[in-house]
């Protein structure tokens, strides 16, 4: 019997991740492989039905990926998309057409003969394409679906073993009839939608007792959404046995140790042990001005402030940590295997330097799944939608040397744009909005007389992963209010600028 749950093969696309979660959306577990997985990782995945990607390449290119042969083999049903429908067709003895021209945007899809594929959906409807190549002649076997007025063999089925292609992308929103295809897609391959945040927590608790046994679970809490619902999710499945521990840097925002302090810990019951540690902290940054080097310094008195407070506990088997799954799946590169992972990690190094087994009960989880699983664990939606903090915190904010005034002061000016920013509703549009404190001197006026003091930069990002961004065009009114408001009530800032760089070239924090 076949799992429950479906394998995307990545060839490249952008939007694979998309995929991913349009699939969990109609409510199966979905995972992601690369295209040059070898046929027993395939086969160790144990799908119900595949999805094959889209790509940037054309097939029989030199260096495209190529198509294995054991995803056939599996028996299983197969949904081609875009690049994923042109291998599938070459392979099975279709032809190709090749074209140097993209088509790039909105196409009317008409169906053209009845499929379970598109069972109940519209006749006629809009859906998004992006494709060079196509599809001319559909293998032996297959049955053409659909066209549009430039693809003739827009989508195609072989219904007796079911696999399916189909040339637009129906994980982007833009194709109207995206949501309705792949629930059709899941109900035709016999999977059941039982995948939701609630059944996700029973399954996660269990799995938890199970790995941790007996032992003894430390987690380091940072005040960040990944970590609390770690701990909260622990704590529930192990209770005493789960200690977290919060290293109060002094890098902190306004408030923030406060809140995990004085309002989640307790309200939770975590076991929960706070080490103020400003003064090592700021001690050993005094003077330091490289950025590489804070972050280093950094990192490197976390571990071993954590270190220290752990070895009070006496014996520890685990660590937890709030690993999410875009840090696991390899960005894949369409030509192949130079591959890159991301590792923005708060405690990197600290399990190989402890020696200690991970416990990642949120490996498998989008963002706005582990969001899903932090409302189903009763915590405040205020903080659920938390944005991402960077682990080195404002010291990362403040360029050149760190120092408890400067920190006073960017703490100031951050607590104004967060304010605002949640007063308003832009909080919610955006992926991060914070301030930096630039200790560059200029020239201004206040009253009567001529000031010379610090710059505030103010920096808002719209982004999906936090890999590219793009400037928030926050209007220049809402502007106008962060302006008027640092320069009032912050001591030492005679002058607000807007950071309009995307990423890249720029990066989202400025150091
Ligand atoms: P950059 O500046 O690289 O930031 O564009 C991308 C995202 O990562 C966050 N960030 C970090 N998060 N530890 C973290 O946990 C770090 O050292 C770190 N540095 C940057 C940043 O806030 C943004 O969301």
């Amino acid at each position: 019997m076949p799992r429950n749950k479906v394998l995307i093969i990545d060839y490249g696309s952008q939007v694979t991740q998309l995929i991913a979660r349009r699939v969990r959306e109609a409510g199966v577990y979905s995972e992601i492989l690369p295209s040059w997985a070898t046929a027993e990782e395939i086969r160790e995945r144990d799908p119900g039905a595949l999805i094959l990607s889209g790509g940037p390449c054309s097939v029989g290119q030199a260096g495209a990926p190529d198509f294995n042969p054991a995803l056939l083999e599996l028996g299983v049903p197969v949904l081609g998309i875009c690049y994923g429908l042109q291998l599938l067709a070459h392979q099975l003895g279709g032809s190709l057409a090749h074209s140097e021209d993209r088509e790039y945007g909105p196409a009317e899809l008409e169906l053209t003969a009845p499929s379970p594929l598109f069972e109940g959906l519209a006749v006629k409807s809009r859906v998004w394409m992006s494709h060079g190549d196509k599809v001319e002649t559909a293998p032996a076997g297959f049955t053409v679906l659909a066209r549009t007025k430039n693809v003739q063999v827009a989508a195609v089925g072989d219904e007796l073993r079911r696999i399916y292609g189909v040339q637009f992308h129906p994980e982007v929103h833009h194709s109207e009839i995206g949501a309705g295809l792949i629930k059709n897609f899941l109900g035709l391959a016999g999977l059941r939608a039982d995948w939701n945040m609630a059944s996700f927590v029973e399954s996660s608790l269990a799995g938890i007792r199970k790995q941790v046994g007996g032992g003894q679970v430390i987690c380091a809490l940072s005040g960040g959404v990944d970590s609390t619902v770690v701990a909260v999710l622990l704590n529930r499945a192990i209770g005493a046995k789960l200690h977290c521990i919060f290293v109060d840097h002094g890098l902190l925002r306004q408030d923030e140790a406060a809140e995990v302090r004085d309002r989640i810990a307790p309200h939770h019951k975590l076991n929960l042990t706070v080490v103020e540690a400003s003064e090592l902290f700021l001690g050993r940054l005094a003077g330091v001005e490289n950025p590489e080097e804070k972050r280093k310094i950094i990192g490197r008195t976390f571990i071993e402030v954590f270190e220290k407070e752990a070895a009070k506990l006496g014996r520890v088997d685990f660590l937890a940590q709030g690993t999410i799954y875009p840090d696991v799946i390899e960005s894949v590169s369409p030509l192949g295997p130079s591959v890159m992972i991301k590792s923005h990690h708060n405690v990197g190094g600290l399990p190989e330097k402890m020696n200690l087994a991970l416990v990642e009960p949120l490996r498998e989880l989008f963002k706005d799944e582990v969001r899903g699983v932090a409302a189903e664990l009763g915590l405040p939606e205020e903080f659920i939608w938390r944005q991402p903090f960077p682990g080195p915190g404002l010291a990362i904010r403040i360029i050149g040397a760190v120092d408890r005034e400067k920190l006073e002061t960017l703490r100031r000016a951050d607590a104004i744009v967060q304010e605002e920013l949640k007063a308003s509703g832009w909080y919610r549009k955006i992926w991060q909005g914070f301030a930096v404190l630039l200790p560059l001197k200029t020239v201004g006026v206040m009253g009567d007389g001529r000031t010379y003091e610090n710059v505030v930069a103010i920096r808002a990002v719209n982004s999906v992963d936090a890999m590219t961004a793009d400037w928030s065009r926050l209007p220049y009114d809402f502007l106008e209010i962060l302006s008027r408001r640092i320069i009032n009530e912050v001591n030492g800032v005679n002058r607000v600028v807007y950071d309009i760089s995307p990423k890249p070239p720029g990066t989202i924090e400025w150091e």
